[in-house]
């Protein structure tokens, strides 16, 4: 018998609640020349000069290829019920023209060891690392990519379809358009903002054909998408500030939330966007309709916000970001949980009602090891301040079925290489050996208790 002392300090997630760690092909794998994988944008990207932190590849990673069955096991070890990765398209078409049916035997294999554990899988069909053969015909900003992807898709949907009870369309496709296309700082590194927003038109025309192909196949299992939403706040109250943050906010996050959700381009941001990028021709009869396919569930990865501030230099946002002073993280990110409440909420009451999961949520911190052990209290912190705000979203209503932290292994971090370390699980990149950190025990507890204590030490 519990005493009411101790039940009132914990707070407790609805029963069924889904707890999981998610990972990406490309940041974990290796493997990059195996069972005929063809080359991704992420190989050519990294190995070009000056795109990754000291020339970091993916070309090893984790290795998590080989030691998948390890990895699984501490899975199981972490007591999570599900687990969200994402397929290599490159394993499957390697070249143009030609298909590989055995580039999902990997992923049959490890949806084996997830089942030989319970674990249910939550599978990405893209998380970014597109087929350098796609690229070299337009990529994302090609329309002609929407078949190439539903053929991927399709092939996923047959070969992995009766195991796989949630499906994620893309990840963050304003990553894949705007920071791949736009900034140049993801591949394929193009500065180019008509490219940018043709490839998140292209995106999101082929998750709503993903969608419909889903259902017309009759598969069980639930299909959505996940977007990284980093809600926009004003440096100050004086209406030029606030308008920089609206127009941040379309950026960011309502041009792929209003299409999916409502059917519609924010209409405010459109005669702006075309004097920067000409017509959006590129956006066809019917195109709206598909983008806004039914979903069951939409995807949310959330690290931080943005605080912003008119800034008039003749640019298509004219913000400039401002510095708030509170706590980051490694990655330069401010810790401010309150905007996932506020963000989850705002989804609910103006988007959507249906179920949300937090598909990623995390910190980098410079880990080390000290005897044997690694202490990172910070993401303890990080992570119990964002599950108690999770934890008030449902406990005022809120329909939020699971919570995934990223990551369970420190990995590739994209143009950061591995400097960056967000994982549960620290790897020593020579020797392949994995250390499970203080905040691994700690979301062992948490998973455990079903609970977050008041304080993040009382799940310790
Ligand atoms: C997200 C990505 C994921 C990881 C985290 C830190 O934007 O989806 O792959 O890099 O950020």
């Amino acid at each position: 018998m519990v005493s009411t002392a101790i039940q009132h300090r914990y707070r407790k997630f609805p029963d069924g609640f889904v707890w999981g760690t998610a990972t990406a092909s490309y940041q974990i794998e290796g493997a990059v020349s195996e069972g005929g994988r063809g080359a991704s944008i992420w190989d050519t990207f990294s190995r070009t000069p000056g795109k990754v932190v000291s020339g970091h590849t993916g070309d090893v990673a984790c290795d998590h290829f080989h030691r998948y069955p390890e990895d699984v096991r501490r899975m199981a070890d972490l007591g999570v019920q599900s687990y969200r990765f994402s397929l290599a398209w490159p394993r499957v078409y390697p070249e143009k023209g030609r298909k590989q049916r055995e580039g999902f035997d990997f992923y049959k294999r490890l949806l084996d060891e997830l089942h030989h554990y319970n674990i249910q899988p939550a599978v990405t069909i893209y998380h970014w690392d597109l087929p350098q053969w796609l690229e070299d015909a337009g990529g994302w900003s090609n329309r002609e990519i929407v078949n190439h992807y539903l053929e991927f898709a399709e092939a996923a949907f047959l070969t992995l379809g009766d195991q796989v009870p949630l499906w994620i369309t893309h990840n963050e496709p304003w990553c894949a358009s705007m920071l791949g296309y736009g900034l140049g700082e993801h591949a394929p590194g193009l500065k180019d903002w008509r490219r940018a927003y043709r490839a998140a038109h292209h995106l999101l025309l082929s998750h709503g054909e993903a969608v419909r192909l889903f259902r017309q196949m009759g598969l069980g299992g639930d299909i959505g998408i996940t977007l990284n939403l980093t809600p926009a706040y004003a440096a100050s109250g004086d209406p030029a500030d606030v308008e920089a943050a609206s127009r941040q906010d379309i950026f960011a996050n309502r041009w792929f939330l209003d299409p999916i959700l409502t059917g519609r381009y924010p209409s405010a941001f459109i005669e702006r966007l075309e004097k920067h990028i000409g017509p959006l021709d590129f956006v066809q009869d019917g195109d709206l309709r598909t983008i806004s396919q039914p979903i069951d569930f939409l995807g949310v990865n959330f690290y931080s916000r943005s605080v912003v501030q008119h800034h008039a230099d003749g640019s298509l946002l004219e913000v400039c970001h401002v510095q708030t002073g509170n706590k980051v993280t490694d990655m330069g990110w401010e810790v401010y949980p309150s905007a996932l409440y506020d963000l989850l909420k705002r989804l609910q009451a103006a988007y959507t009602q249906v179920p949300l999961y937090i598909t990623e949520n995390g910190a980098a911190s410079p880990d080390v090891v000290v005897g044997g052990q690694v202490h990172d209290s910070d993401r303890i912190e990080y992570l119990h301040a964002h599950l108690q705000a999770a934890h008030q979203f449902i406990e005022e209503g809120g329909d939020l079925r699971g919570y995934y932290v990223w990551s369970l292994l420190d990995n590739f971090e994209w143009s950061f290489g591995y400097t960056k370390r967000f994982g549960l699980v620290y790897v020593d990149y020579d020797s392949q050996v994995r250390i499970p950190k203080d905040s691994f025990y700690w979301y062992q507890r948490v998973i455990a208790e079903n609970a977050v204590g008041r304080a993040a030490h009382e799940n310790r």
